[in-house]
């Protein structure tokens, strides 16, 4: 089976086929930064039109990739949210008008689901696993017990940490996207020590997250800088940011591994997923915590990390496998939790 996927939700435009048997046939992302690059951060209407630019030649090129035409294909799958909702409803548009004229199924994938799946694209994980997806737009903490079944152990209750690394970039002169070059710039700090940051939520009881404090006590710090910032300060406070969210990060998995641990006795893999888990000290330290628990850990390759359509046409297949389809009239979601039941835990509703 050979799914095409398509994910327009934030300012990635991007098509990939996959096979069942876990082959990438193609992969295709048009990133939209330089776009988006001026204003500091994604504008919606921008990124909006962007998609309806691009979607066609992506998908063309795609399937050209790929070797094979839409003759080739068994389905369509597209991210049908949570989203901007204008690149939502071109990405869904488009899948609904291909699976219509060529007659081929039509499935709706929950982003989140995309990445949280990831890691069994690339590493065949086994049902349960304990996800930790830190994002520009989402921190959660989810026990992944099956396809569709989620269980959110914690959320962010204000900020992801994606933007807080975003938000402390542009503050710092860095540009956006902020967590590449705060992850860079850190590696030449001589003395991070010199900026105290809070570690918020560390040892609560919960697993869930905030880093909007963070964010206001970078704030604090960069206005008794020099303006600009210097290579050193700016050095300095990459490090002092990406230990402070490290240290935070670790809490809460720790945390959430106890309570998977106990729920579920059959898991023993910690999956980081999300474009943070780009960030190689991040991911050697989520590492060690996992090993210190026992568990094995996994992290998606850097480009299957950040926003990709292979994991939208991975977790198509997963559902297509399990004659899960989606109705054409399906409408497009901004908000859409992998959890029914979070709503109504602690923090819900911040973030989707
Ligand atoms: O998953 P993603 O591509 O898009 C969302 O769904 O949000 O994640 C993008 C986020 C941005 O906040 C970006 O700054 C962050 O991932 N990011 C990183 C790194 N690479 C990307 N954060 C820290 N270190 C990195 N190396
Ligand atoms: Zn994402």
């Amino acid at each position: 089976m050979i799914v095409l996927g398509l994910e327009t939700s934030c300012d990635e435009t991007a098509a990939a086929v996959v096979h069942h048997d876990r082959t990438i046939l193609a992969n295709v992302v048009h990133s939209q930064l330089d776009n988006h690059r001026p204003y500091g951060g994604v504008v919606p209407e921008i990124a909006a039109r962007a998609h309806l630019s691009h979607l066609d030649t992506v998908i063309r090129h795609a399937l050209a990739d790929s070797g094979l035409g839409l003759d080739g294909i068994d389905g369509v799958a597209v991210t049908g949210g949570p989203g901007l909702i204008g690149g939502v409803i071109v990405g869904v548009m488009t899948a609904k008008a291909i699976a219509a004229a060529r007659g081929l199924p039509f499935i709706a994938i929950n982003h989140l689901e995309g990445h949280a799946l990831t890691a069994r694209l690339t590493d065949a994980v086994p049902f349960p696993f304990l996800l930790l997806l830190v994002s520009g737009g989402h921190c959660q903490l989810l026990a992944v017990q099956a396809v569709g079944q989620y269980t959110r152990y914690g959320t962010t209750i204000d900020d992801a940490a994606g933007e807080a690394f975003d938000k402390a970039g542009k503050m710092l002169g860095l540009g956006y996207p902020g967590g590449p070059a705060i992850e860079s710039m850190a590696a030449q700090a001589t003395d991070p020590a010199r900026y105290a940051l809070p570690r918020p939520m560390l040892g609560r009881p919960n697993c869930d997250f905030s880093f909007s404090g963070l964010k206001t006590a970078v704030r604090r710090h960069v206005a008794t800088l020099s303006a600009p910032p210097s290579p050193a300060d700016q050095a300095d406070m990459a490090q002092a940011l990406q230990d402070a969210i490290g240290d935070v990060l670790v809490d809460r998995c720790r945390q959430a591994l106890k309570r998977f641990s106990d729920e579920h006795p059959d898991g023993r893999t910690l999956v980081v997923a999300g474009g943070v888990a780009a960030n190689r000290t991040l991911r050697r330290r989520l590492q060690a915590v996992a090993a210190d628990s026992g568990f094995c850990f996994t992290a998606p390759p850097l480009p299957l990390c950040t926003d990709n359509a292979a994991m939208i046409a991975w977790a198509g297949l997963e559902r297509l496998q399990r004659g899960l389809t989606t109705p054409l009239d399906f409408a497009p979601r901004p908000r859409w939790p992998l959890d029914p039941m979070a709503p109504l835990a602690i923090g819900a509703g911040v973030k989707a």
